[in-house]
């Protein structure tokens, strides 16, 4: 795979996208760059505890690389389809179509179906709905999807919480013309009651972990702007 042509070709598709209005310039690039990088760490942190190491160093066969850089450009474009949506599904279109000549057709095709279902995440109860529908071109089970597809769906989901959800809050706030009052209590009444729900949908404990503190530093850090928005000092608990 010709990691360093898929870079650039990523760059100049999405760099100056401007993929939703309250969006900032380039969103979608440096998310799914975010996104490859956190997949790859994921997938690392999985291979560490089916073979009981310890953090640190790892040796990582050949076919494990392969899968890696099948993660990273995967995260690299998987919402590269964005605004036209089901994304996903246009997106591996669109992914196929810039990857072209950069990736044997195996590994384009591994790419292409990460893209396609890195939005395909179900809770229990969804689940069962799925199953009571009988559509059975749709994986119906968390446990259908391969380990890549929920890698790259935890990695995807955790990117918008900690310091992106903070900078997120902060772009929407500003395109939306919010006050920081007001921003301080759509944080409150709109983030935070979604951040349990996002808990139930991540695949791996160790993507549960990770949610659990960027989570608790977002809601730390909103708690500290409400204070200091009022001219108050933050004493810390
Ligand atoms: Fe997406
Ligand atoms: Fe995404």
């Amino acid at each position: 795979m010709d990691i360093q042509a898929i870079s650039e070709a990523a760059q100049h598709l999405m760099q100056l996208r401007k993929s939703h209005r309250k969006a900032e310039l380039g969103h979608i690039y440096y998310h799914g760059q975010r996104v490859g990088n956190l997949a790859v760490r994921l997938h690392r942190e999985l291979l560490r505890q089916e073979r009981g190491c310890q953090a640190g160093g790892i040796d990582i066969p050949q076919e494990d690389t392969t899968q890696e850089d099948i993660l990273r450009v995967a995260g690299w474009f998987h919402d590269v389809g964005k605004g036209i949506e089901p994304h996903p599904v246009y997106g591996a279109v669109l992914a196929r179509e810039a990857l072209a000549g950069y990736a044997a057709p195996e590994e384009l095709d591994a790419i292409c179906e990460l893209i396609h279902f890195h939005a395909a995440r179900r809770r229990p109860e969804e689940e069962n709905a799925a199953n009571a529908a009988a559509d059975n071109a749709w994986p119906r089970w968390r446990e259908d999807f391969s380990d890549g597809i929920q890698i790259l769906q935890d990695a995807d989901l955790l990117d918008h919480f900690g310091t992106a959800g903070i900078a997120h809050s902060f772009f929407s706030a500003s395109f939306s013309e919010r006050r920081p009052a007001e921003q301080i209590a759509h944080f409150f009444e709109t983030a935070v009651p979604l951040h349990e729900k996002s808990m139930e949908r991540l695949n791996y404990s160790v993507s549960k972990a990770i949610m659990q503190e960027r989570v608790a530093f977002e809601e730390n850090f909103f708690r500290r702007f409400r204070t200091e928005a009022q001219g108050e000092v933050w004493t810390a608990p």
